[in-house]
């Protein structure tokens, strides 16, 4: 089997940090979203792993490189515009030769892995294998109805009035019999050609489609609040591990990590929490569901359930939460004191101030 991962798109609600990096790059515990997508497809023993690119080609290859450090073996193949899901399946043709495959959009995270489904799709093999989620909006995803005995009977895409609650998650398995139906596909009203639309064909076609519901934690992290959502959920599993330095004046509280290079200076961290190498922290409190990444500040600062990316400064700040604070930005107190603000914003940035 191979895996096909889908990281092209313009990831536009993701802004403005879509403007700087692709959302599949934006790290959640640390680790970019395509590095857990390449951790869950090498957990089912598949290494030979097609990557579709768009205009940020040269970011995701310069994060991932050959595949080596996740164990896989990558191949980027180029789309030139985001034309849809099924468009990427006619782009890999060559790639996927005649063999099954996953395909796995870049921007979904589902933490406890896909093998359930994986053995699913050995064992009976249908010609396409789709995985859903009960969600209360479901006009916002693929929408999937099955009939009484649980086949897939009608898929569409963001249909304003869903007939179903059961939404498709971004992990589909293929036998090649999708060649023939992405090939036979139109684009549709928006000029994608549908993943939705090839499936459709295949049940249209009598060929047998499955479903898996999917119990376990799953997020498509196209907005920030998601991206926050699930680095909480992934912060629940850390385990603590000190690498770096923390001073007697400091207090660790509760599962934390702190890399290589990191600085804890009079400060309290609190668990789960993940302080990334280089990140010096002083006077301040950091915690819980925080992540800070490489070379990050925080100075007399308290900050809990955010994420700042590397390089951010966040000083004399009293008290920042829910945030996502962007690579070497910078979030501080100013000469002016705490009854002025000044701003330097950038284009699609979303800012809340006390007063
Ligand atoms: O997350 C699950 C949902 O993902 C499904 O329920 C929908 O049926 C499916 O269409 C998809 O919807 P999104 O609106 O979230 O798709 P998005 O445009 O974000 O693209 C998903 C991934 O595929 C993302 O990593 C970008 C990549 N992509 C997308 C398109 C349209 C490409 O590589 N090339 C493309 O042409």
């Amino acid at each position: 089997m191979k895996a096909l991962v889908l990281s092209g798109g313009s990831g536009t609600r993701l802004r403005p940090f879509s403007h700087s990096m692709p959302k599949q790059l934006i790290p959640v515990a640390n680790k970019p979203v395509l590095e857990h997508v390449l951790a869950n497809i090498r957990d089912l023993g598949v290494t030979d792993v097609g990557v579709i690119v768009g205009d940020r080609a040269a970011d995701v290859s310069r994060a991932l490189g050959d595949g080596t450090r996740s164990g896989v073996r990558i191949t980027y193949l180029r789309q030139e515009s985001p034309l849809g899901l099924a468009h990427c399946v006619r782009l890999a043709r060559e790639f996927l030769g005649d063999d099954d495959f996953v395909m796995y959009l870049g921007d979904n995270m589902l933490p406890a892995g896909i093998g359930q489904v994986a053995a699913e799709f050995t064992e009976h093999r249908p010609a396409a294998h789709v995985v859903v989620h009960k969600v209360a909006d479901p006009s916002a995803f693929g929408v999937v109805e099955l009939d009484s005995a649980g086949r897939v009977e009608h898929l569409v895409e963001k249909p304003r009035n869903p007939r179903s609650d059961l939404a498709l998650i971004g992990v589909y398995f293929f036998t090649p019999a999708i060649h023939e139906a992405v090939a036979a596909i139109a684009p549709s009203s928006r000029g994608e050609l549908e993943i939705t639309d090839a499936v459709q064909w295949l049940v249209d076609q009598g060929a047998p489609v499955r479903a898996t519901q999917y119990s376990g934690y799953w997020k498509d992290v196209g907005r920030v609040e998601d991206v926050l959502e699930c680095n909480r959920v992934l912060l629940e599993g850390v385990e603590s591990r000190v690498s770096g330095e923390v001073d007697d004046a400091s207090v660790i509280k509760g599962p934390v990590v702190i890399e290589e290079g990191a600085r804890v200076v009079r400060s309290l961290v609190e668990g789960p929490t993940i302080i990334g190498p280089r990140s010096v922290v002083e006077d301040s409190t950091v915690g819980p569901y925080t992540t800070l990444g490489a070379g990050c500040v925080v100075r007399g600062t308290r900050l809990d359930a955010s994420i700042a990316l590397d390089g951010a400064v966040i000083t004399g700040v009293r008290r920042l939460s829910g945030s996502l604070v962007g690579r070497e930005a910078r979030v501080a107190l100013g000469a002016q004191g705490p009854a002025e603000h000044r701003l330097v914003v950038g284009d699609h940035c979303r800012i809340e101030v006390t007063g």
